[in-house]
């Protein structure tokens, strides 16, 4: 059985797709607090398939304890965390106490009940400024903030855990932009305010929420001065983490992968692509910099192809077809009402 921390938001969510429809036996624990109940419902609509769900928070030993005791967990994919940069910086103590504390008493359950699998959500974040693209594995790894730091910490974590125990398997995975949803279009990515990532902005400028785009900078050293980013499908990142858990049966000890398409597309290259799926203009004004970001950031997705066997099939159109036809479907994101769900399912 796999335990899914974090699994009823975006990315552990269409994770959890990926493992029912592969017929993993899953429990999910989710404290719920940046995610809607409703999407439990919404898998099992979309996979048919059941599977268990406690509602605590990670960092609450007793009660986690209570999941390895009545479950028969053998691999782990640890999604919980808060993940808002521009919040960490703010609120350092709830990031640091959230994610770090979320993990360690994971990996002291882990030991207690014997569980040597386990794969973890880390980020691009953690190679800080890189001093070239594409980005690999080795590049030196720094960050810049504490969302960025509890990534790299709970790394060395790994690395450290996997030095003094060889039963471990662990899988760091480092992500780089998830976007779109699952072609359903009732799961998707569902920010609270304003959102912080551009595709979950832009979509709420394309249903009239916000009034435009703020694009920060149009001067960096790229084709058209905007931001670089390496887009990815959550679907193929969803379908990552199951390469990710056949790769640690081989038991290797401790892997890590980036996670990315390889392709690089600026802020302008998104807005367009959007544009013409969606055949509605997105209208943008340029501003400055924002603190912290970086020109160009797109991953060397090789090791995971050769290692795994695992490649992003989705290209950007689908990528914005997917998170348009989700948003559309979802102004409100998931506090719709269950009449226009089952209007949508019967259609899937
Ligand atoms: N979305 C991205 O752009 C991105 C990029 C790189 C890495 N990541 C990492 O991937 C993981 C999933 O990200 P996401 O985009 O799906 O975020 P998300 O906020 O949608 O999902 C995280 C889930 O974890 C839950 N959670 C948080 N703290 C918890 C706790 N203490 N106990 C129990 N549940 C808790 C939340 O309620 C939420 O459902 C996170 O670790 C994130 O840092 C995300």
């Amino acid at each position: 059985m796999v335990l899914v921390t974090g699994g009823v938001g975006y990315i552990g969510s269409h994770t959890v797709v990926e493992l029912l429809n592969e017929n993993y036996e899953v429990v999910i624990v989710d404290n719920l607090c940046n995610s809607s109940m409703l999407v439990l419902d919404r898998i099992r609509k979309i996979t048919n398939k059941e599977f268990k769900f406690y509602n605590l928070d990670v960092t609450d030993k007793n009660s986690l304890k209570i999941v390895f005791e009545e479950n028969d967990i053998d691999s782990i994919i640890h999604f919980a965390a808060l993940k808002a940069v521009g919040e960490s910086v703010e609120k350092p103590l709830e990031y640091y106490k959230n994610n770090i504390v979320g993990a360690l008493v994971v990996f002291d359950l882990m030991k207690e009940y014997n569980v040597n699998n386990f794969v973890f959500s880390s980020s691009a974040t953690v190679y800080g400024k890189p001093e070239s693209c594409p980005i690999r594995e080795d590049f030196s790894l720094s960050t810049t903030n504490p969302y960025g730091a509890t990534k790299l910490m709970i790394e060395d974590i790994m690395r450290d855990l996997s030095r003094a125990n060889k039963n471990l398997n662990l899988a760091i995975l480092r992500y780089f932009n998830p976007i779109g949803a699952h072609i359903s279009g009732i799961i998707g990515e569902e920010p609270k305010g304003i959102p912080n990532n551009l595709m979950p902005y832009i979509t709420k400028v394309a249903i009239g929420q916000l009034k435009e785009l703020n694009v920060f900078g149009d001067d960096y050293d790229t084709p058209d001065g905007t931001g670089v980013r390496d887009y990815i499908h959550v679907v193929d990142l969803a379908k990552g983490h199951l390469a990710a858990l056949k790769k640690l049966k081989e038991k290797p000890g401790l892997v890590t992968y980036n996670l990315g398409t390889g392709q690089g597309y600026s802020v302008l290259d998104l807005v367009k692509s959007f544009e013409n799926v969606s055949h509605i203009n997105i209208p943008y004004k340029i501003t400055d910099r924002r603190p912290g970001d970086i020109g160009m950031c797109y991953a060397d997705p090789t090791k995971a192809y050769k290692e795994l066997g695992w490649k992003a099939e989705f290209g950007i159109e689908r990528m914005c077809e997917d998170s348009w036809r989700w948003q559309s479907n979802n102004p409100k994101g998931y506090e719709e009402n269950s009449e226009l769900l089952d209007m949508i399912t019967s259609e899937i």
